[in-house]
């Protein structure tokens, strides 16, 4: 008999709802929120009052796409942390309510588990054990990956995510929140080598982005006073000089994760994986250094409930439900 099971993402500010069957998935549906875009950044109370009305159609828009009835459903899944702990409970609650009602098995998913697990949706897929780059708005990780639940940090940001490094840098342009997009879109026709900027010196795997949005700061601080137009001028060259800096940070890291681990399964994942600089970057340096590497569609890499239904599927098969009683967590290490 097949297996089919709901899935629903609320960790941040994005609502969203996926079914998958026997491993594959049938709908993905995701509700942005706009609203944060005035405040330059996602207003926690805001988010979670925004899940609470998008949770209902969310959710049935993705089983309509799917074409599949609440009845046929044999496990509802959800987000338990880490995130914004208004919005987890926006999610829980509700998946738990289903669960209930339905009297189907509950199952837990790791956010950041699962935004590895976004290169497990489509063939091919790595094999274990592998290294992840898990890049999104609050995440820089490396992931030594050895099984489904099986994740090992082996290195991370020490101060802002890679993703907050690109929305921040593009706030100080003017650039609407979230800025990472804007980044990479306007990078495409800039020179990335117009403008150059420290990559911070963190020893081993870790990461440092707070002083390279310091000095863009200073940068732009200092080229303004010289000519007020400065930054309209040259505003694709220093996305495109931002962006290069960034991916090079992350590329340089990897290389060395690859080395270290003697690992050349590399894997990339989270809202930043789906900048188009990054992407080419890394698919070169495949080529250089030997490696497979496994890249998900750009839907599955920013927030998505298709990553919490592959988690969960895995978790099906190996039986592993979890008791309604449990609560989110807004703090939750990628080995939880
Ligand atoms: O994984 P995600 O959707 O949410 C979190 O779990 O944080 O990641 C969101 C982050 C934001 O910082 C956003 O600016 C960044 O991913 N992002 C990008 C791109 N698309 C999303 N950054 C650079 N280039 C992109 N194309
Ligand atoms: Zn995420």
């Amino acid at each position: 008999m097949a297996t089919t099971i709901l899935a629903i993402e609320s960790s941040c500010d994005d609502t969203g709802a996926a079914v998958i069957r026997d491993g594959k998935i049938l709908s993905n549906i995701v509700a942005g929120q706009k609203l944060h875009e005035k405040y330059g950044g996602v207003v926690p109370e805001l988010a979670s009052r925004e899940h609470l009305q998008n949770i209902v159609p969310v959710v049935d828009e993705a089983l309509n796409k799917a074409g599949v009835k609440k009845e046929e459903l044999n496990a509802i899944a959800v987000t338990i942390g880490p995130g914004l702990i208004g919005s987890l409970m926006v999610g829980v609650s509700f998946a738990k309510a289903m669960a209930l009602a339905l009297d189907v098995p509950f199952i837990t998913v790791n956010h950041m588990q699962a935004h590895v697990m976004a290169n497990f949706i489509d063939e091919p897929v790595p094999a274990f054990p592998f290294l992840c780059l898990t890049v999104s708005g609050g995440h820089t990780q490396i992931v030594l990956v050895n099984g489904i639940t099986d994740m090992k940090l082996v290195g991370e940001s020490l101060d802002d995510a890679a993703g907050e490094a690109f929305d921040k840098t593009a706030k100080l342009l003017g650039l609407p929140y979230p800025g990472g997009p804007l980044i990479d879109k306007l990078a495409q026709t800039g020179n990335g080598t117009k403008f150059k900027f420290p990559e911070g010196r963190v020893e081993g795997l870790d990461f440092s982005f707070s002083g390279f949005k310091t000095s863009v700061m200073y940068f732009l601080r200092d080229h303004l006073k010289a000519d007020a137009d400065f930054v309209k001028k040259n505003l694709n060259d220093i996305c495109a000089s931002i962006q290069s800096t960034i991916v090079s940070v992350l590329l340089k890291k990897m290389i060395k994760a690859s080395d270290q681990y003697g690992c050349q399964q590399i894997a990339i994942a989270g809202g930043v994986s789906a900048n188009s600089g990054l992407r080419q970057v890394f698919e070169k340096a495949a080529v250089k250094y030997n490696w497979s590497l496994f890249v998900p569609k750009l839907e599955y890499c920013t927030d998505n409930a298709a990553m919490i239904a592959i988690a969960a599927h895995y978790k099906f098969i190996a039986n592993d439900f979890a008791s309604l009683g449990v609560e989110p967590t807004a703090r939750l290490n990628i080995n939880n």
